[in-house]
């Protein structure tokens, strides 16, 4: 009786410890993970990123669908052919990570505001990015418009000309 209880009290701190050794593992493993990611250096500043990505990447998006009238009569324009969707997704998608730089290092104004408007235009590239996917047209001019709306609110707040 006696030995069967020691037995059981070696079985539960074998167990215990074999815990402990799965909760030191996975510590490592974030460890791990913290130490090998690659060190960024922000180089651009906002506004050259403004410039060459975010802005030519909003035209493409932008532009790809709307309805021009004119005396001819009304004229839909969409992206074509699967080449013209998917230079739409890839601005949609530069979009979509301006939003992260716009995050990184002392890129981010505060921790506040900024980085929810930041996150604002990613999920708006996001929303894009999923229409040009779907060949939506309908879906991408409504994109297009959250993506404008997330321009403009962080140039109310932030944009010092
Ligand atoms: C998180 C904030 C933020 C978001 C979102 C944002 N911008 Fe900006 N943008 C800025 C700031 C700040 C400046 C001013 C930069 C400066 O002058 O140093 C700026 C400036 C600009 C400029 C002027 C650059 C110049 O040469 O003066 C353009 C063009 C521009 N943004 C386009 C866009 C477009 C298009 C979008 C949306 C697709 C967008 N921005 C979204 C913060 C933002």
């Amino acid at each position: 009786m006696r030995i069967v209880h020691w037995l059981f009290l070696v079985s539960v701190a074998l167990f215990i410890s074999g815990i402990g050794f799965i909760v030191a593992g996975a510590r490592t493993a974030q460890g791990a993970e913290v130490v090998d990611a690659p060190a960024m250096t922000p180089v651009a500043t906002v506004k050259q990123i403004m410039n060459g990505i975010v802005a030519p990447a909003a035209t493409t998006v932008f532009d790809a669908v709307g309805t021009i009238v004119n005396a001819d009569g009304v004229l839909e324009i969409a992206p074509k052919n699967e080449e013209e969707w998917a230079a739409v997704g890839n601005s949609a998608a530069a979009l979509v990570e301006s939003g992260n730089l716009l995050m990184l290092g002392d890129r981010a104004v505060d921790r506040g505001e900024w980085v929810a408007m930041s996150r604002a235009l990613t999920s708006a590239g996001i929303e894009a990015l999923k229409a040009a996917e779907g060949k939506d047209k309908d879906a991408l001019l409504a994109a297009g418009s959250v993506v404008n709306t997330a321009c403009d609110n962080c140039h109310q707040k932030y944009q010092r000309q």
